[in-house]
């Protein structure tokens, strides 16, 4: 198992200010992903009540995209899936807990001392319940409503209490990934928007690579607005999620040693609450200010009415924001630049300079085509899944890992049982549609 590694840049708009021309070297692990972005509308594959399945893309090689569209009560959405993807979301646990058990050893380091006697004496499933146990207080209703709702429809043998462990993954094992935010003299468009790339870095040995979904929220009166969340069958937490209105990143903050509680709120579920009731950033630096917080990872909030992008490095005991101004810079790795907040794949701060110096080359230009083929073709991050969030369309364009295809000089060589998300065919998802999309007969 790898340790998550994620990377998020965000660009603002503000004037441009005057830097050091930067070295651009070839020390980036990719190549240029110069595959299809599939952009034509979902097909429709399954409805039920409450739920709608559709794919996107050709199906050659396994380049299909599924997206599920849930309705209704946070019990019905979870009922509903449960009952739609009863088969995958089946195998999915299983081969998650045989993971867990087969690989957890190497990592075990890396975790706090009570968890780490927990599965030594009791096994991994055991200290999944240790934090379930933690968190339990502090997880909204709703949340658990969906999880019964999901272990009730897939009716599968796989109990509420096991759904709930399997929710607690992320708190465990947390996911080293890329992230920016890119806006005003960052990105082309400087009239008034902000773009957000997503790039989830969590091994290709991990079996939710192969549950992918993009879940559409459609919640009912009183609880939000409607959401999406790259997500995996069975798993209703979103570790990557857009509300059109506020979207957000994530990455481990390995460099961070000071206390982690594990009584609080599950990150993925208040990046999730983020999408589904946020408005503007300022709401969500209050939502993360006042919550019990658990771990810590850098999070990447970005904002359509704000237009803006803010990396925070969340906590346990403290919440630092960064902006285009204040985030640590330091050459030739990290240059700062007007509108534009980027964190590599690497423990921070990172020397490595593959991502800075293709901020740098990029910059002014940091829009959707231009990011999933020469920026995250180049870093190679984001393995699992990634995401682009254009706000000023209210589209994202997404990518998950899947069967390998051809080695046809197209995009990094791929050569294992599966490839990995950045050198894959890309889906275009037009979300003020798929947002407003109701119930399919
Ligand atoms: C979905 O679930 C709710 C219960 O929350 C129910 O009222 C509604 O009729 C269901 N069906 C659809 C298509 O939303
Ligand atoms: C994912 O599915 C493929 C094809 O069935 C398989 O070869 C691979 O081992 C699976 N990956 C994991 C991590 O289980
Ligand atoms: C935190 O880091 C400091 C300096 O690297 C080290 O001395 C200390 O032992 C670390 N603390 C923990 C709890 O790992
Ligand atoms: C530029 O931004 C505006 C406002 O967000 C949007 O309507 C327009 O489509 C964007 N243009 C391009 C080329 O993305
Ligand atoms: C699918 O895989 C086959 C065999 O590797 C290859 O010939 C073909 O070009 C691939 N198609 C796509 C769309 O990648
Ligand atoms: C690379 O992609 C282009 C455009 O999608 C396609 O025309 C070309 O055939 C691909 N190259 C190879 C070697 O398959």
């Amino acid at each position: 198992m790898t340790m998550m590694t994620c990377s998020f840049w965000a660009v603002a708009l503000v004037a441009l200010v005057a830097l050091a021309p930067v070295a651009i070297r070839a020390d980036c692990p990719g190549t240029p992903n110069l595959r299809p972005i599939y952009s034509s509308d979902p097909v429709l594959v399954k409805s039920i009540e409450n739920a709608s399945l559709y794919h996107v893309g050709t199906g050659e090689n396994g380049t299909t995209l599924r997206v599920l569209h849930l309705y209704g009560s946070p019990y019905a959405m979870g009922y509903a899936q449960g009952q739609l993807l009863a088969d995958d979301i089946k195998t999915m646990v299983a081969a998650f807990f045989e993971y867990l058990d087969d690989t957890i050893a190497p990592y075990i380091n890396w975790l706090p001392q009570d968890v780490q006697k927990i599965i030594l004496e009791d096994g991994p499933a055991a200290a999944l319940q240790f934090e379930v146990d933690l968190t339990m207080p502090y997880i909204s209703q709703y949340f658990l409503d969906e999880i019964r709702g999901l272990a009730d429809g897939c009716n599968c043998g796989i109990d509420y209490k096991t759904v709930l462990q399997v929710h607690l993954f992320p708190e465990l094992i947390k996911a080293s990934c890329s992230m920016f935010g890119a806006w005003g003299p960052a990105i082309a468009n400087v009239s008034g928007t902000v773009n957000q790339l997503r790039a989830l870095d969590w091994g290709l040995d991990n079996p939710l690579v192969n549950y992918s979904l993009v879940a559409v929220y459609h919640p009912e009166e009183g609880l939000g607005h409607p959401f999406a969340s790259v997500t995996f069958n069975g798993f209703i937490g979103s570790i990557t999620s857009y509300g059109g209105l506020v979207g957000m990143s994530e990455k481990v903050w390995l460099s961070y040693n000071e206390s982690a509680s594990r009584a609080g709120v599950p990150f993925h579920f208040l990046m999730r609450d983020a999408a589904q009731f946020d408005r503007t950033i300022d709401d969500t630096l209050n939502r993360i200010y006042n919550s019990k917080r658990t771990c810590s990872v850098h999070l990447g909030v970005g904002s359509s009415l704000d237009k803006q992008f803010r990396a925070v490095e969340y906590s346990h005991e403290e919440v630092l924001v960064y902006d285009d101004k204040n985030y640590p810079s330091y050459l030739p790795a990290h240059p700062l630049f007007d509108g534009l907040v980027f964190i590599n794949k690497h423990v921070q701060p990172s020397s490595d300079t593959c991502m800075g110096s293709l901020m740098t080359k990029y910059y002014g230009s940091l829009d959707a085509e231009t990011t999933i083929r020469n920026v995250l073709g180049n870093t190679a991050s984001g393995d699992m899944h990634a995401a682009f969030y254009d706000y000023g369309n209210n589209v994202i364009h997404v990518s998950v890992a899947g069967l390998p295809v051809a080695n046809d000089g197209n995009g990094t060589v791929i050569d294992g049982p599966m490839a990995p998300a950045h050198a894959r065919p890309w889906f275009r998802l037009d979300m003020e549609k798929l947002f407003a999309q109701t119930q399919a007969q």
